[in-house]
């Protein structure tokens, strides 16, 4: 992360600012002082000074990954009042977060929690092509020519697909694991790729949304998201 971004992301100063601030060489990078604006620095690593006082990250929004299991709704609250992940996120001093997209009542994985709105908004905008892998387990073989079709483009819901990426990890016992990428974020997407190729879907799970994986998680549990994951999320906030 460049240098002014973190020094605005610590609550110092607006990045001009920040600039000015290293300019006047009260910035240390490592206890050296920082002579260059273009700097990189590695949150989770380097130690930042201004002034000599080590500065760190306002830790203002509370950013989460849960791993959703099957069986849950991505609502606050439902309507047929069947569990939702609310169930499974308890914060204290009554702190809520809000989902940032969907994964549908049959599929599980990687769900990310937030109360920053703005980062929401990004993450979830079809624009900014943020890129989510999803393990699928389907019944049977499938063949590369169904690989290339849906990896160039099926018609769901009346609209094509956009281009995405679909690989192949094991064939066994008669089923399939494959690891499909997308950046799109339709209703149910992945399920209906595979059932416009007729593949009938055993399991589907979300294992990465951007540089965030899913990791060693267990079903059901959540953790707050590290430092090196935050700082990329505040990048995509440009
Ligand atoms: N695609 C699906 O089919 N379901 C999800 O929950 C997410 C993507």
């Amino acid at each position: 992360m460049r240098i002014n971004r973190y020094l605005a992301l610590c609550g110092l100063a607006s990045r001009r600012k920040s600039e000015q601030f290293i300019a006047e060489k009260r910035v240390k990078l490592n206890g050296r002082i920082i002579n260059d604006l273009a700097v990189d620095i590695n949150p989770d690593k380097d130690i930042v000074t201004v002034d000599g006082k080590t500065v760190k990250p306002a830790e203002d929004f509370i950013y989460l990954k849960l791993n959703k299991p099957k069986g849950y709704v991505t609502t606050t609250n439902d309507e047929f009042n069947r569990p939702t992940i609310m169930d499974l996120v308890k914060l204290p001093d009554g702190r809520r977060v809000y989902p940032v997209g969907r994964l549908d009542y049959d599929t599980e994985g990687l769900l990310l929690l937030t109360d920053d709105g703005d980062l929401t908004n990004i993450l979830t905008h079809p624009s900014h092509n943020i890129n989510k892998s999803y393990i699928a387990r389907i019944k049977g073989a499938i063949t590369p020519e169904e690989i290339i079709k849906l990896s160039s483009g099926v018609i769901i819901d009346g609209k094509k697909t956009a281009p995405c990426h679909v690989k192949v990890l094991e064939f066994e016992e008669k089923t399939t694991r494959l690891e499909i990428t997308i950046h799109e974020g339709r209703n149910r997407q992945v399920r209906k790729m595979l059932e416009s190729i007729d593949k009938d879907i055993q399991f589907l799970k979300r294992v990465s949304v951007g540089d965030i994986r899913l990791g060693g998680l267990t079903r059901g549990k959540y953790r707050p998201l590290n430092k090196k994951e935050i700082a990329y999320l505040l990048g995509l906030k440009g």
